[in-house]
């Protein structure tokens, strides 16, 4: 099965929707107009179904096969939100709303749903039902969670999920994928240390937080370094340092550091998030002051069903030939919230190759038109594999 030629008479369509979700990006949950125009269209192309407001902003549209037999239900999922950036591409189509940018190639994500959604309803040359997932809110506000917590794979009984994500670098044409975990869970941390502040000059007069913050941030790094396994991955990184000092000549009386762990274990991330509550109180218990940490958890690991990612493979693969498909990428620890979907469901998520672009999330960074008949025939394939008519 090599590109579906539909696809390529499709293409002109389905560039003009890409772009002019690329002209008006939204943020969040805030993607009313992108949520509009996704439901319109899933109407005209004759959805069984088309349901807005899933998920605060989200919209699930169902598509019947030619029959149901199985009964079975597969969710294919993409994510309909842009960023916070100043747009740099000089593209005709940028966006026409300053300071917001569909960096992450969300718009081209979309689009190819929406194309293998027209070809699904145009063909239904399947078993069963498909069930498209439009999500907001995937760049920090859990809109996969919302969507998952409303009910939308119970409501609409899905069995199995698949999401996409463009990747700057691999070849237009191409996909990476592998079994178990691809994208990292993501938390955050805020630690406070209390002392006791007062002249400079005169250090034994004060409990210095500054001093026990320098020790905090080298202690966390023994988290990688000496406690988690080293054939296991983590990251622990403080990114921000402030205190409540006014002046050069001033010792603080609090220090707030902000920061990240990245991890892809389960018995890992808790093993983090314990350590360094341990390691923060304990230093700054040994010097007199006190340590705080507020722990803000993030998005949890992306990990891939090892029967559906073969499943997934052998698709990327009747589309992109053998020679074009990575089946044993190298994890990444960037975090996203299809993950949300992954654990309440089994599944896979793969990457479509964008070409020679800017990375993701820069002002630079170009969705490539030209991956869209490889991310369409991917969704599309997929459920004809997956939900073989009879
Ligand atoms: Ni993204």
């Amino acid at each position: 099965m090599p590109v579906k030629n539909r696809f390529a008479e499709l293409l002109p369509e389905i560039t003009a929707w890409r772009r002019d979700f690329h002209a008006h990006p939204e943020l969040l949950f805030d993607v009313h107009r992108t949520a509009a125009r996704v439901a319109e269209l899933c109407r005209a192309f004759g959805c069984d179904e088309v349901v807005e407001g899933v998920g605060r902003t989200g919209v699930v549209a169902v598509i019947r096969g030619r029959s149901d037999r199985s009964g079975r239900a597969i969710g294919l999922r993409a994510d309909m939100d842009a960023l916070p950036i100043v747009e740099q591409t000089g593209r005709d189509y940028a966006s026409k709303s300053p300071g917001r940018m569909h960096a992450c190639g969300h718009d081209g994500h979309t689009a190819m749903l929406l194309g293998a959604a027209k070809y699904l309803a145009e063909t239904r040359n399947f078993d069963g039902r498909v069930v498209l997932l439009f999500q907001p809110a995937e760049e920090g506000g859990g809109g996969g969670r919302e969507m998952v917590e409303a009910g939308a794979l119970e409501r609409w009984n899905v069995s199995e999920v698949y999401g996409m994500h463009n990747q700057p670098g691999l070849p237009v044409g191409h996909f990476a994928i592998r079994p178990g975990p691809l994208m990292a869970a993501a938390d955050q941390f805020e630690i406070r240390v209390t002392g006791k502040g007062g002249h400079a000059a005169k250090p034994h007069e004060t409990v210095d937080p500054m001093v026990i913050s320098a020790q905090i941030i080298l202690g966390l790094q023994t988290i990688a370094s000496r406690i988690v396994d080293p054939l296991k991955q983590v990251v622990v990184s403080v990114c921000t340092i402030t205190s409540d000092s006014p002046a050069h000549n001033v010792i603080p009386q609090v220090v707030v550091m902000k920061g990240t762990v990245r991890s892809f274990d389960k018995a890992v991330r808790a093993l983090a998030e314990e350590k360094v509550k341990a390691i923060v109180s304990g230093i700054a218990g040994t010097f007199g002051a006190s340590g705080e940490v507020i722990w803000h958890p993030g998005y949890p690991a992306t990990v891939n069903a090892a029967e559906n990612t073969g499943f997934a493979l052998e698709v990327a693969r009747g589309i992109a030939g053998e020679a074009a498909v990575i089946d044993d990428i190298a994890p990444q620890m960037g975090a996203e919230d299809f993950s949300y979907m992954l654990e309440a469901r089994p599944g896979a998520y793969i990457f479509v190759g964008n070409g020679e672009t800017a990375s993701v999330h820069h002002p630079a960074y170009d969705f490539d038109d030209d991956a869209i008949p490889f991310g369409a025939s991917w969704f599309a394939g997929m459920v004809e594999a997956r939900l073989p008519a009879g």
